[in-house]
């Protein structure tokens, strides 16, 4: 019950990294806020939660991108659960390219996701945990912000710009009582992995190259990076802050 009483609210929630953190909070004692673009996903999730407080948790539809949907996101949450406890700004996504290939429109649109999202939702929520005295916020960045990847300028730079927001918020916020850390997952496989194996020309090639990613040679399951993200948002974790937590299997030391 590491969990216990604490409200979680993350985003991304629909699915992979998102999905089994949400699950394994509930299971933890949160209770869960499930934010997504996809409405449906996030409802499912919600359906899947199986908290020993037997509140089935809350489904948002919205977009880290727009202020006004993370403004509601937390109306909403405070609403039904009157505070929030944790925010896991997890919502984000990567594309392919260099910076000759990559369209300026491609690389904006992931920036508004990746690194705009985590501003905007913290901008919402922290004025929430600084009234009731406190917090967690754990972000998702990759293993990549620090390794670098080839052909993935945009996605690469987006981590690195979530990984030092974590260091400056951590810092605009201890004195506040919240907490801001990072995970910084490899390879996970999930439904993004997934479809880059089946569209990519030769699969079982591809899958050989992702496993190669980490020392231990295969792909992380969401629940290991849930895992680390729920020690972060715990009160196990109360003498962490501003740290970004790899969780590859050892990619980074390769
Ligand atoms: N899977 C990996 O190998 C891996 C590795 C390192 C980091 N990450 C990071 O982990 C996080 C989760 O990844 P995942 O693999 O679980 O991805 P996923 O695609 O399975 O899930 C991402 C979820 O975010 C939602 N989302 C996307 N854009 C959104 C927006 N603008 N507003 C609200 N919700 C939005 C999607 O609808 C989806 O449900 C991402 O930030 C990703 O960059 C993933």
């Amino acid at each position: 019950m590491r969990l216990a009483n604490k409200i979680l609210l993350i985003t991304g929630g629909g699915s992979g990294i998102g999905r089994a953190t949400a699950l394994l909070a509930a299971r933890e004692g949160a209770r869960v806020a499930v934010a997504d673009r996809n409405l449906a996903a996030a409802q499912e999730t919600v359906a899947m939660l199986a908290g020993p407080s037997g509140d089935g948790g809350l489904a948002i539809g919205m977009d880290v991108t727009q202020s006004a949907d993370c403004a509601r996101m937390v109306e909403e949450t405070l609403a039904r659960f009157g505070r929030i406890d944790i925010l896991c700004s997890n919502a984000g996504y990567g594309i392919q390219g260099d910076v000759v290939s990559t369209r300026e429109e491609d690389w904006q649109a992931l920036f508004d996701v990746n690194v705009k999202g985590v501003f905007l939702c913290a901008k919402h929520v922290v004025p929430v945990m600084r009234a009731q005295g406190g917090g967690a916020i754990v972000n998702t960045a990759s293993n990549i912000a620090i390794i670098g990847l080839k052909d993935r300028v945009t996605y690469v730079a987006s981590k690195g710009a979530v990984d030092s927001l974590t260091r400056a918020m951590a810092l605009d916020h201890v004195a506040e009582n919240i907490r801001v850390n990072a995970v910084a997952p490899g390879p996970i496989g999930s439904p993004y992995f997934d479809r880059m194996i089946a569209n990519a020309p030769d699969p079982e090639e591809f899958k050989r190259v992702l496993h190669s990613r980490s020392a231990m040679n295969r792909l992380g399951r969401p629940e290991e990076v849930a895992q680390v993200i729920v020690f972060l948002a715990s009160d196990d974790a109360s003498f962490v802050t501003g740290a970004t937590y790899v969780v590859d299997g050892g990619g980074v030391v390769m």
